[in-house]
Order: structure tokens, then C-alpha cells, then sequence
């Protein structure tokens, strides 16, 4: 449904999906009325982008509080002092691995519910993150197709995916305690998200390993289907970054990808998971 705001002013770059937002000074101690404007606008708009502007930790933190409960994230170095604030360094030591779509974490059954990003350092040019809709992408499907995907769930892991990857380069500790308390969880293909109403297609090439309850070559068929639909270029916000630039995404409606096109140039940049208290 539309919404209407009084202190921010989202400007939409896709029909109705992902908002940059225009009148926020984050200098500024952020209001209860902005905050609350800022959570309806992610809610609306799946992913919300906001100018450049510098952050200091506690401010990036009390962003992220307006959409919901600071957490843990996911498998990321952290910054000193600030467990909560996750860093993501990409240089010639460190080459880029993102660049495959994914929500983050669907393979756990509670994932996160979004991210508030910064980047930090940028290449010259590329190292842009692109999003696709997932309220779009289920919207533009027929009313057969529709109502088949409705009735069907999936079962997402992180074995096989970049996290094992990522997870194998890391400490074996953490791979053992992951496969030790992470096995295979089970996502509908239609989640209705908890906040907005709405239902959006959730499936993703990195963690999305079957559709569960058909036949083998019909989970094949039908994932490569959704992976191909999920992405074209109607449903997808591919976002270029300024220094400083900021961005919030939905994880529950929306996956991403980094792009990886400037290796070995350097690319930094902060993070800050929240989960809904609606969930
Ligand atoms: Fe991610």
C-alpha cells in the first residue's frame, strides 16, 4: 500500500522498489518520528539508499535500530571494539566472493532481517551491489504459476554455497560449530513478509538447494526457472556507490549480489544486522 511521509522524502528508482531517501541528516540524533518513517519506507520499498554521509559507529548502530533489534549478522570480521559492526575488506589478498545472489543466511530457519551497509573505500569504478525484488518478481509471474509456487516449500543449506567456501578458509572451529548446529531448514517458495503483508518469491541460487515434495528433475527445473526469472533486469536495482554511501536492505524480500568487476582494487565497507521484533 502507498505511504505517505512527513520527515523523509523516498524517491523510488524502480517502480516501487528501492527508495533513495532524500532530507536525512544523520548528523543529527535521529527522532522517534524519523526512525519510525525510515522502518515504513523499508517495509514499502524493500531497500532504502541514502546519500553520502559520514557515520560514526554509534550512529550507524542507532540506523540500524530504527528497523529493528541490533544482531549478530553473519561470519564477518568485526571492527575493534564494536562486536556488532561487521567489516567486509576486499584487496588483492582478499579477492571478492560475493558476487553470487543470495539472501544472507536463508540457511538458518530464523534469518536476518536486514542490513544497514557503508562503504568505506572504493574502486575506481565498478564494485556496485545489486538488488532484485522479490515482491516484484512473484507480481510478474502468471496466476498459475502463482498458484503452484504457493503450495510448494524449499529446503536451503550452507553446504555447497560461498559460506563453505568462506567457512573452510576461515577456522575449522567455526566450521565444525556451523555443521555441527546448522543442518538443511525448510523456507516457503511464497513467504508472506510479517511486516508489510505482502508475499514476495523467496528462493536463491547460493542457498536454495531443492523444492521439496516434487519430483527430482521438476526441484531442478523449476530452481533454474526462478533463478533466471528472479533477476532480469524489471525486478533488479544495481546501485553505484559514492564514499560514504549508504544503504538498507529487506532480506526477506530482496537478494543481492556484489559485483565483482574491480579486483585486485581495493573495496571496504561497515555493516549492521537487525532482526524484526515482528518475527
Ligand atoms: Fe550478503
Amino acid at each position: 500500500m502507498k505511504q505517505t511521509y512527513e520527515h523523509i522524502h523516498p524517491v523510488p528508482q524502480l517502480p516501487g522498489f528501492a527508495a533513495r531517501i532524500e532530507g536525512l541528516d544523520l548528523a543529527q540524533p535521529l527522532s522517534g518520528d524519523v526512525k519510525r518513517e525510515l522502518h515504513r519506507a523499508l517495509n514499502e520499498f524493500g531497500l532504502l539508499t541514502i546519500p553520502p554521509q559520514p557515520l560514526t559507529p554509534e550512529q550507524h548502530l542507532d540506523l540500524a535500530s530504527a528497523f529493528g533489534q541490533i544482531a549478530t549478522g553473519a561470519y564477518f570480521p568485526r571492527k575493534d571494539g564494536y562486536p556488532d559492526i561487521e567489516v567486509i575488506r576486499t584487496d588483492r589478498e582478499h579477492p571478492p566472493e560475493l558476487n553470487v545472489w543470495h539472501s544472507d543466511v536463508t540457511w538458518k530457519a530464523q534469518f536476518p532481517t536486514g542490513t544497514v551497509i557503508q562503504l568505506l573505500e572504493l574502486p575506481a569504478a565498478g564494485g556496485n551491489t545489486a538488488w532484485a525484488c522479490g515482491r516484484k518478481a512473484l507480481q510478474g509471474l502468471s496466476a498459475g504459476m502463482q498458484q503452484y509456487l504457493r503450495g510448494l516449500t524449499a529446503t536451503h543449506s550452507w553446504t555447497g554455497s560461498l559460506v563453505e567456501d568462506a567457512l573452510r578458509q576461515a577456522d575449522t572451529e567455526t566450521l565444525l560449530e556451523v555443521a555441527r548446529r546448522f543442518g538443511p531448514v525448510v523456507h516457503p517458495l511464497v513467504r508472506r513478509h510479517p511486516e508489510s503483508g505482502d508475499d514476495v518469491l523467496f528462493a536463491n541460487e547460493a542457498f536454495t538447494r531443492k523444492v521439496n515434495d516434487v519430483p527430482f528433475r521438476e526441484s531442478r527445473a523449476l530452481l533454474e526457472f526462478l533463478r533466471e526469472w528472479m533477476i532480469q533486469p524489471e525486478f533488479v536495482y544495481s546501485h553505484k556507490w559514492e564514499q560514504n554511501g549508504i544503504a538498507v536492505w529487506d532480506n526477506r524480500s530482496t537478494q543481492h549480489y556484489a559485483v565483482a568487476d574491480y579486483w585486485p582494487q581495493n573495496r571496504l565497507l561497515q555493516r549492521v544486522t537487525f532482526n524484526s521484533v515482528a518475527e
